[in-house]
């Protein structure tokens, strides 16, 4: 884990939410895994954010963020040029299992499971969003064997339904599945997974305070005890998450 600062060398939209930091990090850049994630200085707030790795090269990093409050619609407007201390790579990425790699990414959930599709190489992506217009997948240049496809709740592209009607409809034996989503998504895929005996693991999301271990402010129910999302994760086996 380095602390560091990053250059920004681009901030590019991809939807009306969701937008592209690009980060001269190479200290971080070298050695991350796919679902490990920065913590990021907001200029103006005290404490940093944290972004999961979306892609990486041996200089810099992507990360893909979607505005929700106050920090991260000041780094949408963070400008080309702009200097970021930084933190990273932090947590515990994916370790993928055997079996053909599904990777299912809802929404902003989706960032967590790009950089994993580079290193799998071979794998199909599935992302969902409520409409086209919300699917930017494409906007990175993922390689070649990344089978990607869509689901949407409007049925504007690809699978009609969201990802658990799409994980019903095609969770078959020989899988190996990676997801990240919101909970409803989550705690739905599990059940299907325990339901046909397949194996997988979940990227989680928790408020963060310290992103270390050091403050016990991102705890997460497990089957084994309580787990740190920041330590312990942001990636834990499929069946080890208790969901509400
Ligand atoms: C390991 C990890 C990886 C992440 N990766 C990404 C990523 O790649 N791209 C991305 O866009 N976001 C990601 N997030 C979420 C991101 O950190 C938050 O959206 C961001 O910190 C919100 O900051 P803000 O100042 O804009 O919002 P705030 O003003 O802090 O919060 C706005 C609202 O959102 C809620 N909120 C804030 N953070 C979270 C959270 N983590 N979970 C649930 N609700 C929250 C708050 O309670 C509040 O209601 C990740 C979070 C974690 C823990
Ligand atoms: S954020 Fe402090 S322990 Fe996880």
């Amino acid at each position: 884990m380095i602390e560091t600062r990053a250059l920004v060398l681009d901030n590019l939209p991809l939807t009306e939410d969701i937008f592209k930091l690009h980060l001269l990090v190479p200290e971080i850049a070298a050695g991350v895994r796919g679902g490990q994630f920065v913590h990021l200085e907001v200029p103006g707030f005290s404490l940093r954010r944290p972004f999961t790795v979306a892609d990486a090269d041996e200089q810099s990093i992507t990360l893909v963020i979607r505005r929700l409050g106050a920090g991260t619609a000041a780094l949408a407007g963070i400008e080309r040029g702009s200097s970021l201390a930084i933190l990273g790579p932090l947590g515990r990425g994916f370790t993928p299992e055997k079996g053909r790699p599904l990777l299912l990414g809802g929404g902003i959930g989706a960032a967590a499971l790009t950089l994993l599709a580079r290193q799998l190489g071979e794998c199909t992506f599935v992302m969902g969003g409520p409409n086209a217009r919300e699917l930017w997948l494409e906007t990175l240049a993922l390689p070649p064997g990344v089978g990607v496809g869509w689901a949407t709740e409007d049925g504007s592209r690809g699978f009609a339904g969201n990802l658990v009607q799409y994980a019903a409809a095609n969770l078959v034996p020989g899988l190996w599945v990676a997801a990240c989503g919101p909970e409803p998504m989550l705690s739905g895929l599990q059940a299907l997974l325990r339901e046909r005996g397949l194996a997988g693991q979940f990227a989680l999301e928790a408020r963060m305070a310290c992103g270390l271990g050091a403050c016990n402010g991102c705890v997460v129910p497990t089957r084994q005890g309580n787990a740190r999302v920041c330590r312990d994760g942001p990636v834990f086996a499929a069946q080890e998450v208790v969901f509400p």
